[in-house]
């Protein structure tokens, strides 16, 4: 019998992200996690045990090394997402690495340069673009149906306790609402409307350092209008509405990971199901299986152009913060 071959995969950073990525990865065919490394050898031979990889790292280098991984999830704070992404590139490694991408426009272009002079694929794990709902919402919004989107309102917050120790509350890793939630509503707004031409903002630093509440308006260079919302001592509705010349679409809370969307036209309003099984992260991972069965080296759902587009919005959202 004919075994469909299977995509290898590493995993570094094996935090709470990681967890999902590994629970997803069962609703896979055609992948499995090979590898696992940590910054400690206990911890990396804990999520091996967990998970039943074969492999465990007690230091990110000597996964990259590996030749038996093909592909590694890059799953550690973001302030290391550049390093780590560029050492796995080097070491000839495929990536999808976590978002927020990188800290800055830099950083991301750094990264994309290096992926595409090695020739080998590279993509922010925006995990929302490939989710049924998301994809409902594409095809809604490519029939034409809300007519033009003009306006994108979208926020994402919630209150946590102050945690000083919490990768959230610490600006040495890339920490705040901005960078960790705001990617969220930021992206949609990119998705929907297209390139950023000017930035409005405002926000609240809190006593750690770091950005506790951002809200930002994106004029679009189609002239359509993004608000946009992050917090991380705010509980915010978390939901998102699309207001286009001939009717709206609502995301329910979760706007980043909705399983269901809501298109209102002078028809009425239409519920679109985007339930699925299984952990959501299993559909970014069919992307970057399709893309490598493919040859690509980005995915289209997510280009590294749009990747560094988004990584200079954040930038131009913080200055105005700062
Ligand atoms: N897609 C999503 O829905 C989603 C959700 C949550 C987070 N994320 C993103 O995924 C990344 C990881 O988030 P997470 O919530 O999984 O974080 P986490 O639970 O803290 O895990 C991060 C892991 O990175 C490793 N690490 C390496 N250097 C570190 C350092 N200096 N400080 C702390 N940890 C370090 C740690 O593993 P070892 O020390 O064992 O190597 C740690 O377990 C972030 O960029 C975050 O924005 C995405």
């Amino acid at each position: 019998m004919n075994r469909t071959p299977k995509f290898r995969w590493g995993v570094i950073g094996p935090g709470e992200i990681a967890t999902g990525f590994a629970e997803a990865m069962k609703w896979v065919d055609d992948g499995e996690i090979v590898a696992v490394a940590s910054r400690s050898a206990e911890r990396a031979e804990a999520f091996g045990d967990r998970f039943g990889i074969p492999a465990r790292y007690g230091d990110y280098a000597s996964l990259a090394a590996d030749p038996d991984v093909d592909v590694v999830y890059v799953a550690t704070p973001q302030s290391r997402h550049c390093q780590d992404t560029l050492d796995l590139l080097r070491a000839g490694k495929h990536v999808l690495c976590e978002k927020p991408f990188a800290m800055d426009a830099d950083e991301a272009r750094k990264m994309a340069e290096e992926a595409r002079n090695r020739g080998l694929f590279l993509m922010e794990a925006i995990w929302s673009r490939f989710l049924p709902a998301y994809r409902s919402l594409a095809e809604v919004l490519a029939e034409g149906r809300i007519g033009d989107p003009l306006l994108v309102e979208a926020d994402f917050g919630f209150r946590m306790p102050v945690r000083p120790d919490h990768r959230l509350f610490d600006p040495a890793l890339g920490g705040g609402a901005l960078l960790d939630l705001g990617i969220y509503p930021v992206q949609l707004c990119s998705l929907v409307l297209g390139e950023v031409e000017r930035v409005t903002t405002d926000g609240v630093i809190g006593s750690t350092g770091v950005d506790e509440q951002v809200a930002a308006l994106l004029r679009h260079s189609g002239g359509g209008l993004g608000v946009v919302k992050a917090a991380i001592r705010t509980g915010m509705a978390c939901t998102a509405r699309i207001s286009g010349t001939d009717g709206w679409i609502d995301l329910p809370a979760f706007m980043h990971c909705p399983d269901a969307l809501t298109v209102t036209t002078r028809a009425g309003a239409e519920h679109i199901d985007g339930s699925y099984e299984g952990n959501g992260l299993r559909f970014e991972i069919a992307e970057v299986h399709r893309c490598l069965t493919r040859s690509l080296t980005e995915s289209p759902v997510i280009t590294l152009d749009e990747t560094i587009a988004l990584a200079t919005t954040l930038d131009a959202i913080r200055a105005g913060i700062e």
